[in-house]
């Protein structure tokens, strides 16, 4: 049985009423519920996160790598344009990771079009919504079987 984390940032835990012209209306939620049952049926355990702090975030990573996760699956949000703190944690713990974005974040403005996360991601999946992170588990449990 192999351990998932899926970790969330700032703001991700207004999904649903937040600007769901770009994020959709599927909350946190109701993804946790989607993917637990996913990766319980697959035989594996799930952990789903959000937080708003930085500093929290780096500490689950620290956690994660202590815990032998096998595979993590990252929606940085708005850390994803600004935080190099975040960018060391995941190559420090050197846990491999997918990275994800509800929106397409190429389409968007210019300044979030920049990640400091993709050049180090297995893959990166942006713009299919909440789906997206049915997609990065399935990538996710084909990792683990390989
Ligand atoms: C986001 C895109 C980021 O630019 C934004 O700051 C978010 C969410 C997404 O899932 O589309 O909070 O990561």
């Amino acid at each position: 049985m192999a351990s998932i984390l899926v970790l969330n940032g700032p703001n991700l835990n207004l999904l649903g009423t937040r600007e769901p012209e770009i994020y959709g209306s599927d909350t946190l939620d109701s993804i946790h519920t989607k993917l637990n049952s996913i990766a319980n049926e697959a035989g594996h355990s799930l952990r789903f996160v959000q937080s708003n702090a930085e500093h929290e975030l780096i500490t689950e990573l620290h956690k994660a790598s202590e815990e032998g996760v096998s595979i993590l699956i990252f929606n940085p949000a708005a850390f994803t344009h600004t935080s190099v703190a975040l960018r060391d944690a995941i190559l420090g713990t050197a846990i491999p990771f997918i990275e994800v974005h509800l929106s397409n974040i190429y389409t968007r403005e210019e300044f979030r079009q920049h990640s400091f996360f993709s050049d180090i991601a297995i893959g990166v999946i942006s713009g299919l919504g909440a789906q997206g992170y049915e997609l990065a588990l399935q990538a996710a449990l084909t990792q683990i079987n390989e």
